[in-house]
């Protein structure tokens, strides 16, 4: 899929998937696991601080930011997903953009946070570049992606039991998913090494990672997803500082 294709689905589908990212009640995996576990890095150091939301999407999360007393501004590549933003959020800034070249002036920004965004991208390099560049010395690069197992794993059925195997874990491949209500997207499967060496050669360091498992109590939410997510883990989350 290329950024074309992203921006025409999200287009396409983007009040729907506003209203189903919206709703807590449909939306264990952000609201549960990568929710929880992106904002424990973020909350108690945005304050007063310029904060890039990255592949915003419909502004839930630069919403959030805000409410912590960050200085916030998003782009996204969807203009469907961005008027959202901008009709919801109208004391923040948002914008049509790609995250593999910003308009953004060099050091513009304390912290770029991205959520859910990067396994979009085939190429991880000319992102994590472009974050370094519009990033100010020692800042924080905070990100949410598909953790490198789950775009491995195969779920089969064995003896009544679904039963999940590692594949493929080093092969660049694409995965097809469709969310409800048949919204397909195309994901890239990064491996760790991948992602952490190109981070550190865009000039990152690693400084906290956690592999996201879900809060306690949402299991009222969804059975199914809490004990397959205590199983094998979905996202990972990255807070990485510029060094260089
Ligand atoms: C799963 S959504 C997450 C949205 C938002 N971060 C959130 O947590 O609600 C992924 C978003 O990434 C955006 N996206 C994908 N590739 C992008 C790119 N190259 N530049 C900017 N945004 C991109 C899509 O348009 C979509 O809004």
């Amino acid at each position: 899929m290329t950024l074309k294709e992203t921006k025409n689905t999200y287009d396409k589908f983007g009040k729907v998937y506003h209203k189903k990212r919206h709703n807590p009640k449909e939306n264990f995996y952000n609201e549960y696991l990568e929710m929880p576990a992106i904002s424990s890095l973020l909350k108690n150091i945005v304050k007063k601080k310029k904060v890039l939301d990255l592949g915003c999407g419909s502004g839930i999360f630069s919403k959030k930011l805000r409410s912590w007393g960050a200085k916030v501004t998003g782009i996204d590549l969807s203009k469907t997903l961005i008027n959202i933003a901008q009709k919801e959020n109208p004391e923040i800034n948002f914008f049509v953009g790609n995250a593999e070249k910003t308009k953004f002036k060099n050091k513009e920004f304390d912290i770029v946070v991205s959520g859910l965004m990067l396994h979009y991208l085939k190429n991880l390099k000319k992102s994590f570049l472009e974050v370094s560049r519009i990033l100010k010395n020692d800042g924080l690069f905070v990100f949410s992606m598909n953790h490198p197992v789950r775009e491995a794993v195969e779920g089969k059925i064995v003896k009544n039991k679904k039963v999940y195997f590692l594949k493929d874990y080093f092969k660049n491949k694409r995965t097809e998913w469709t969310m409800p209500p048949g919204i397909t997207v195309v994901n890239y499967h990064h491996t760790f090494e991948e992602i952490v060496n190109t981070l550190n050669d865009a000039g990152f360091v690693v400084e906290r990672l956690i592999e996201a498992k879900p809060v306690k109590g949402s299991e009222k939410y969804s059975k199914k997803d809490f004990e397959l997510n205590m199983e094998y883990p979905s996202f990972l989350v990255i807070k990485a500082k510029k060094i260089k």
